[in-house]
């Protein structure tokens, strides 16, 4: 069965293999889009990492930016591309493993990752699907697959974040970024007992592991 989601104007086709946009998605697009220099960054371009459905990049290109988009769930990368050809939007998309998959000094400035963030719990976790699992659980403390992508940004770009509360915080992320990064937070949302930030960072120096341009 074909189920839709309408998301800032899109309609958004959702499948079972496929993370469903849920409050984080939405949290995300609402901070981008409300930034201050929103319209400033928009000239710039943007490339999702783990796009899922693609509800992120579809409401963030508008008017011809270059946008690209990738995930390492074949399923998502497909859906993507589906949804971005349905809303009449331009999206490269790609099936594969955070900037990896592409050259260097070749990409847009504006990074935004939705990663998987919750900590590993073993036992829970065994009902989990390994499409879920990937979407979901971001390493033995959460931030781990967070930090493995900011490693391979480089110099000009910057990226929106969400973390949770569940893994680390802003104040944890500046202090292990020291040097590296510059984090600063530009949204918080309240989800229970659990807090999602969006923190915007930034790299100090080039890092390229896991590149091979
Ligand atoms: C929490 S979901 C977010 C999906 C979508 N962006 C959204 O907000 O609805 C995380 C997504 O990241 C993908 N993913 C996880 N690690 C990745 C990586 N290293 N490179 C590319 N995609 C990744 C997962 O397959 C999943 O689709």
């Amino acid at each position: 069965m074909i189920t839709w989601m309408e998301i800032c104007n899109n309609s958004i086709q959702i499948c079972e293999k496929v993370y469903k946009p849920r409050e984080d998605t939405i949290f995300l697009i609402d901070t981008i889009v409300g930034l201050p220099n929103f319209e400033e960054l928009q000239k710039n371009g943007w490339i999702e990492v783990g796009s899922g459905t693609g509800a992120i990049i579809c409401c963030l290109q508008r008017q011809g930016e270059l946008c690209l988009a990738v995930d390492r769930n074949y399923h998502a990368a497909k859906l993507t591309g589906q949804n971005a050809k349905m809303n009449k939007k331009t999206v490269q998309t790609v099936a594969g493993d955070g900037l990896t998959p592409f050259r260097r000094k070749t990409l847009p400035a504006n990074v935004v990752f939705n990663p998987p963030y919750l900590p590993e719990d073993p036992e829970a976790d065994k009902g989990l699907s390994h499409e879920e699992k990937i979407a979901l659980i971001g390493g033995k403390k959460g931030d781990e697959e967070t930090w493995r992508v900011l490693h391979q940004m480089d110099t000009y770009q910057t990226a929106f974040v969400i973390i949770s509360s569940l893994a680390t915080t802003p104040n944890e992320m500046q202090a292990r970024g020291r040097g590296k990064f510059k984090v600063e937070t530009v949204g918080k949302l309240q989800l229970g007992l659990e807090t999602l930030w969006v923190v915007q960072v930034k790299t100090l120096t080039e890092e390229w592991r896991g590149f091979h341009p």
